[in-house]
């Protein structure tokens, strides 16, 4: 999908199809003279009552503009909309527009004062994007795909034109990259291998200039990373550690380093999951995704910062040779591990990817990953957990989560909580039993990133829907996105 800014007057876009975004149940001063053009049905819509006037209210209908019949959709902001109200506006208004089928629309943007334009365009091509993604690769018979390829967002003459552009960029940018992470998460563990996620990050690589680096097995066992390798033995599928640099900061600037847990399905392995509901564990890879989909944002907006990403794939299943409860492994830190679960498998993989880290001699390390059921039962499908080793990093991403709406919650990395991760037998057990589980399996995460500024994303409530609209939903990218442009943002001020 492509967008346009156009400082023309309304009753000047030209399309078939018009978005039009009011505030409450007065038509804008600005689309007087269209509602004129029209011989007052735009008005008479709007007084028709049928526009509710809470945000996200859609009312579409036909018009005739210059002898044309135009569709309209009218879209409610709500009186004074905040944030949250726009984005929920933005994705009802996109919907609307997609279900058009149409190829090119107009957004008619004459927002009353105190409504911020270039959050509304934003927020509307983000919502265009993500509306726009459908996963249907495997069906016979999909329905119609919406066909909206040119999207114009026609504002005021006086308008800030490259301002109202760089919003659309970035609000596309971010679209496009949670489409790329839920489409990696929707796509089923026997496409989606530990070898298909290296060859992503390799297009990936190519298309946005980032340098990617594949390391297989051999490597992997001359690096130490045991714990990693544990989990993978059970598998045929052989494991990846994949790394992509963006380096577009300062020279010699340390990296931000996103680290993804890439298991592309988690059986539980000998410790074997329930049967029910197992075909999700297809999105036990999710961390990895959005480190992908973060990345090519950041990428696509050419953000001045240096940017590494780190994934460790591979699947975790049940085999002869496969990591066994009691096992004890020895990470790539020199921590022994003793295994006493393995379903407790992202936190294996993920040690030894937070020790390699460390090379990239970070500024700040956050990993992503799908951790723990037990997030799910404190933060439930709203908020992704958060935690930190640092409280300036902690407020930054609280933050960056508050203002996209992408919300998470802070919990807590005490060391009172360390009791529970003790071991009869190795430096440490890899689980802590039922109280807190999403806390202890962070902590456990804790004992290997002591070395750097840390935070650590707990996505399994939040990086997925179940049910009947189950898919990847691209969380937590636009907090990601947001997080790394404010940083952006800080240091071309501190330059000035
Ligand atoms: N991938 C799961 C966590 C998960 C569970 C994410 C449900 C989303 C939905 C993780 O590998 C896991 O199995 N964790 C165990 C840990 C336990 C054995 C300590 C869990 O949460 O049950
Ligand atoms: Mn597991
Ligand atoms: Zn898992």
């Amino acid at each position: 999908m492509e967008f346009s800014i156009n400082p023309v007057s309304p009753e000047k876009a030209a399309a078939s199809h018009l978005l039009l975004p009011v505030a409450g149940d007065k038509l804008p001063s600005g689309l007087q003279k269209l509602d004129q053009a029209t011989a007052g049905a735009l008005g008479a819509l709007l007084a028709g009552g049928e526009l509710t006037a809470k945000a996200g209210s859609v009312l579409a209908s036909h018009v005739t503009l210059g002898g044309k019949l135009v569709r309209v959709v009218l879209l409610q902001l709500g009186e004074a909309p905040q944030a949250a109200d726009l984005r929920s506006a933005a994705a009802a208004g996109a919907r609307a527009l997609l279900a058009g089928k149409t190829a090119d629309a107009d957004v008619v943007l004459a927002l009353p004062k105190g409504i911020d334009a270039s959050e509304t365009v934003a927020a509307l091509a983000q919502a265009l994007v993500v509306e726009e993604y459908r996963f249907d690769d495997f069906k016979s018979n999909p329905e119609p795909r919406p066909v909206l390829t040119q999207v114009n967002f026609a504002v005021a003459p006086k308008a800030d034109v490259a301002g109202l552009e760089a919003a659309v960029a970035r609000g596309a940018a971010v679209g496009r990259g949670m489409n790329l992470t839920r489409q990696l998460g929707n796509l089923p563990a026997n496409v989606c291998t530990p070898t298909y996620l290296a060859d992503e990050a390799v297009r990936l690589g190519k298309q946005q200039g980032l340098k990617v680096q594949v390391l297989d097995q051999p490597e992997l066992e001359k690096l130490g990373m045991n714990s990693f390798l544990a989990v993978a033995k059970g598998s045929v599928q052989p494991p990846k550690l994949i790394v992509l640099e963006y380096r577009n900061g300062k020279k010699g600037a340390k990296p931000v380093v996103l680290v993804g847990k890439g298991i592309t399905f988690d059986s539980g392995g000998i410790s074997l999951k329930p049967g029910e509901g197992m075909d999700e564990m297809k999105y036990d890879m999710c961390g990895a995704a959005t480190v992908l989909g973060t990345m090519q944002a950041a990428a696509q907006l050419a953000l001045p910062i240096n940017l590494v990403g780190v994934i460790a794939t591979c699947e975790n299943m049940p085999a002869g040779n496969a990591n066994k409860p009691g096992d004890i492994v020895k990470s790539m830190a020199g921590l022994s591990i003793e295994v006493l679960n393995t379903d407790a498998e992202g936190r294996l993989i993920l040690c030894d990817a937070l020790t390699y880290a460390a090379r990239f001699e970070p500024e700040t390390v956050v990993d992503i990953a799908t951790l723990t059921g037990a997030c799910i039962i404190a933060l439930g499908h709203v908020a992704t957990g958060l935690y930190a080793n640092d409280e300036p990093l902690a407020a930054e991403l609280l933050q960056a989560a508050e203002h996209t709406g992408d919300k998470a919650w802070r919990l807590p990395l005490w060391d009172d909580y360390q009791e529970q991760l003790k071991s009869n037998f190795a430096d440490l057990a890899n689980i802590g039993g039922r109280p807190a589980g999403s806390v202890t399996a962070a902590c456990f995460l804790a004992r290997f990133t002591k070395d750097y500024r840390w935070a650590h994303l707990d996505i399994a409530g939040t990086a997925w829907k179940s049910g009947a609209a189950k898919g990847a939903t691209g969380r937590p990218v636009p907090l990601l996105v947001e997080f790394l442009a404010e940083r952006a943002r800080h240091a071309a001020k501190k330059a000035k």
